[in-house]
C-alpha cells in the first residue's frame, strides 16, 4: 500500500473516524486513555512560537496550538476529507489555522528553511514509506533551537497488541518485520471501513535516522495509561483522546504496554 492509498483510506474512514473518538480541543493528546501535554508538559511553550502539525488529521492538536498562543499554526494532511473537517473544527473554535493537503514525505518545495519554531506530529509519522525523508525535511525547516516532537505507536505495542488483545502469542509480530504491516480499520459490527499501510519502525531506526537528521534527542516518554479506577474517578475528563464507545481492551493492554512513544529533539545548530 502507497502513502496514496492511505490518503484514499482516509478519506474513506474521517467521517467515521471523527464520529467514533473524542479528541480534546483544550489539551494536546499522545494516544488514547493516557496522560496528555498538561500531564506530561513536552512543549516548551507555545506562545509566540511558529507551529507545524505533520499529519494533523481534523485538525484538534493544531487548534489547541492556536489557542495557547502559538504565533502561526500550520496543520498538514494528506486527507481531503480530515482536513474539510478540520477546517470546519477550526471556524467553530474561532482560531487561524493554515490547512495544507499535502503528503509529508513531500515537504522539500513546500516550506522555505527556518520556517517554524515546533513541528509535532502524534500518530502520523508511521504512514509514510521514507521516514528519514520526513525527518531531514523537518530538521532543514525548523529554525535553530527549535522543537521536533514525534509521538508514534510504540514498538513494543505493535510487536503484542494482537497477541495481548486475543490472548493469542501466535499473533506477535515480527520486531523485525521491515514490510507494511496492512491492517483494516473495521465498524463496530466487524465490517471493514478501509485498510491502511505502516511501517513500523525499530528504536534504532527512529533514534538513529533522527540523530542522523542532525536532532539532538532530548526526552524520551512512554507514557503508562490510565487504569480504569482512575477514569472512573476522573469521569474520563481528563482524558484528550477516547472513544465514544468505551475501548476496555485498551485500556487494559494500555496497563500492561505503553501505547505511545514519545521522542522529543532539538535542532541544535553547529556554526
Ligand atoms: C491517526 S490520524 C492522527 C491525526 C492527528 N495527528 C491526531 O492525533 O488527532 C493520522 C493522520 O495522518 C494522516 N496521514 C497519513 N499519511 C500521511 C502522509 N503521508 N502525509 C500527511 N499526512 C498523512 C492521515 O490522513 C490522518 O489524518
Amino acid at each position: 500500500m502507497s502513502n496514496e492509498d492511505n490518503r484514499i483510506s482516509w478519506d474513506k474512514l474521517s467521517d467515521y473516524y471523527q464520529a467514533q473518538t473524542i479528541i480534546s480541543l483544550e489539551d494536546v493528546h499522545y494516544g488514547p486513555y493516557a496522560p496528555s501535554e498538561k500531564h506530561l508538559k513536552l512543549l516548551d511553550g507555545v506562545k509566540g512560537k511558529d507551529c507545524l502539525e505533520l499529519g494533523c488529521g481534523g485538525g484538534q492538536i493544531s487548534i489547541v496550538l492556536a489557542k495557547w498562543g502559538a504565533k502561526s499554526v500550520t496543520g498538514l494532511d494528506i486527507s481531503e476529507k480530515q482536513l474539510l473537517y478540520a477546517q470546519g473544527l477550526a471556524s467553530r473554535e474561532n482560531v487561524n489555522i493554515k490547512f495544507i493537503r499535502q503528503d509529508m514525505e513531500n515537504l522539500s518545495t513546500t516550506f522555505l528553511d527556518e520556517s517554524f519554531d515546533l513541528i509535532i506530529s502524534v500518530h502520523a509519522i508511521s504512514y509514510v514509506e521514507d521516514i528519514q525523508k520526513v525527518f531531514n525535511e523537518s530538521f532543514r525547516i525548523l529554525r535553530n533551537n527549535g522543537q521536533f516532537l514525534i509521538c508514534i505507536l510504540h514498538p513494543i505495542q505493535f510487536v503484542l497488541w494482537e497477541a495481548l488483545e486475543e490472548y493469542n502469542f501466535e499473533k506477535i509480530y515480527s520486531y523485525f518485520n521491515e514490510s507494511r504491516d496492512i491492517w483494516n480499520w473495521e465498524d463496530e459490527n466487524q465490517q471493514k471501513i478501509a485498510s491502511f499501510g505502516q511501517r513500523y519502525r525499530r528504536f534504532e531506526e527512529l533514534i538513529n535516522g533522527l540523530i542522523n537528521s542532525g536532532f539532538l534527542i532530548e526526552r524520551i516518554v512512554e507514557p503508562k495509561g490510565f487504569n480504569r479506577e482512575q477514569l472512573r474517578q476522573s469521569n474520563f475528563k481528563e482524558l484528550a483522546y477516547y472513544d465514544r464507545k468505551i475501548n476496555e481492551k485498551f485500556i487494559r493492554v494500555n496497563q500492561i504496554i505503553p501505547f505511545s512513544l514519545i521522542i522529543s529533539c532539538r535542532k541544535k545548530k553547529v556554526f
